[in-house]
């Protein structure tokens, strides 16, 4: 079975978007010059999965930013057929997280980039994310799509280790207890 990764940026106060999905508080950041490790944590990735909230989001980026295979997990666009321009780089599919996991096995994947929050969540709670890169932005934005939520028990990771960048981001790599 392939493993989970987590690279994701949160507010303060625990929020991966604001209520009605904007990124303005995470774009508007100033980190140039900075390197947090997205592009050699993407290289290090065989395929992605995302719910149907962050595709999209992505989908309305000026280019789609990603080099490997996309599965969508939705219900709603499971029914609907991938756009033309996306037909070679996305799938949709109505799966649970194992199954999911199961046909990227399938496909050859060993490293999975999970993302979006209740996608994430469900990855949780089914022990299918090994580790995640958190970096948190420091800006309250009061209210959101959280990242975290109910898991049906504890879940413990070891902390291993945490940079602090010059924009006051602060990045945190949490590794799954086993
Ligand atoms: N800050 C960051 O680094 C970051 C990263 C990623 C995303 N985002 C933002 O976060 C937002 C999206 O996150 P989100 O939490 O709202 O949504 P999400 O996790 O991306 O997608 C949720 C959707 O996925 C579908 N789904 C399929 N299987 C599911 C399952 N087992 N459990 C839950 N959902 C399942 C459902 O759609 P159906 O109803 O169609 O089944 C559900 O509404 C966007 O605004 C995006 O821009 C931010």
């Amino acid at each position: 079975m392939p493993t989970g990764h987590v690279f994701i940026a949160t507010s303060l106060d625990g929020f991966i978007a604001r209520p009605d999905g904007s990124l303005d508080w995470l774009m508007s950041a100033d980190h140039a010059g900075e390197d947090h490790g997205y592009d050699a944590f993407k290289r290090d990735i065989d395929a992605i999965v995302m719910g149907r909230g962050t595709f999209e989001a992505v989908r309305a980026f000026d280019a789609w930013p990603y080099d490997k295979p996309v599965l969508v997990l939705s219900r709603t666009l499971a029914a609907t057929p991938v756009p033309e321009t996306l037909r070679d780089k996305v799938t949709f599919a109505d799966l649970t997280p194992q199954a999911a996991m199961t046909h990227l096995d399938q496909q050859g994947a060993a490293r999975v980039y999970v993302d979006g929050g209740q996608i994430v969540q469900a990855f949780l709670r089914e022990g299918l994310i090994a580790d995640m890169i958190i970096s948190r932005i420091p800006v309250l934005i009061g209210g959101g799509r959280s990242l975290f939520g109910p898991a049906g028990g504890d879940i413990h990771f070891v902390h291993e280790r945490t940079d602090p960048f010059p924009s006051g981001l602060v990045q945190s790599r949490y590794r799954l207890r086993s």
